[in-house]
């Protein structure tokens, strides 16, 4: 039995294989679908909602939805953009993002995606949250006030580095990310090396001493939209 599978994504026809999710899918056929906790390498884990696409007119995560012959997807349609602008200005109202204070602003991904929807000030109104920020490690930092909960530092550290230093404690509005230590970052075994510490979208991980190493202007996000390495890939 043949592991391919057809689909088509905004009308355009595709090729799959069976296996893959929707957003795998889509990328190897040139076809950005927006994400923020999806990370290559990493476990699925379906929290962000912005991979949100329809399938055969039902809103599912692109990122964790597997493939099947003959689905309609639709993924640029007023309905799913949407959603996704919702999404984003709801992440940034629910934290503290400060963007022109802020270390990652040019490569951050959220910062980027709000960018590429257009979003220059949030509908909805700011919560101002009260969160810490933990600079306990000798190496590397949490600001909680820029987390959006991605669990991308949770993966990473258990799937990739092998230490399980971070976790999420708390529920609902109170849900956040811990690290797995009674001191704090600073008594985890996490190094600045370590893939956690690469893998937050935002500015919430940030290794110390190396700030602005890269010029603000010269940044991974400041010449091209987010996606368009996925896109460019098509022409
Ligand atoms: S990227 Fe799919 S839910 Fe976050």
């Amino acid at each position: 039995m043949s592991d391919k599978v057809n689909m088509t994504i905004d009308g355009v026809e595709i090729q799959g294989q069976a296996g893959q999710t929707i957003l795998e899918a889509a990328e190897a056929a040139g076809i950005y679908i927006p994400r923020l906790c999806h990370m290559k390498g990493l476990t699925p884990f379906g929290s962000c909602r912005v991979c949100t696409v329809l399938v055969n007119g039902r809103p599912q995560a692109a990122c964790t939805q597997p493939v099947s012959e003959g689905m309609v997807i639709e993924s640029e349609c007023d309905r799913v953009k949407q959603i996704r602008k919702d999404i984003i200005e709801m992440l940034f109202v629910e934290g503290n993002h400060f963007c022109m204070f802020c270390e990652k602003s040019g490569n951050c991904e959220l910062q980027a995606m709000a960018y590429r929807f257009g979003i220059t000030a949030p509908k909805y109104p700011y919560l101002y949250p009260d969160r810490e920020v933990d600079a306990s490690h000798p190496d590397v930092m949490i600001d909680h006030n820029r987390c959006i909960l991605c669990a991308r530092c949770v993966r990473a550290s258990q799937e990739l580095d092998g230490k399980h230093a971070f976790g999420f404690v708390g529920r609902g509005v109170h849900k956040r990310v811990a690290a797995n230590g009674r001191g704090g970052l600073g008594s985890t075994p996490v190094a600045a090396t370590d893939k956690a510490a690469e893998s937050c979208p935002v500015g919430a991980i940030l290794k110390k001493r190396v700030g602005y190493a890269i010029p603000i202007g010269k940044r991974k996000f400041d010449h091209q939209p987010i996606g368009s390495e996925i896109e460019s890939a098509k022409e």
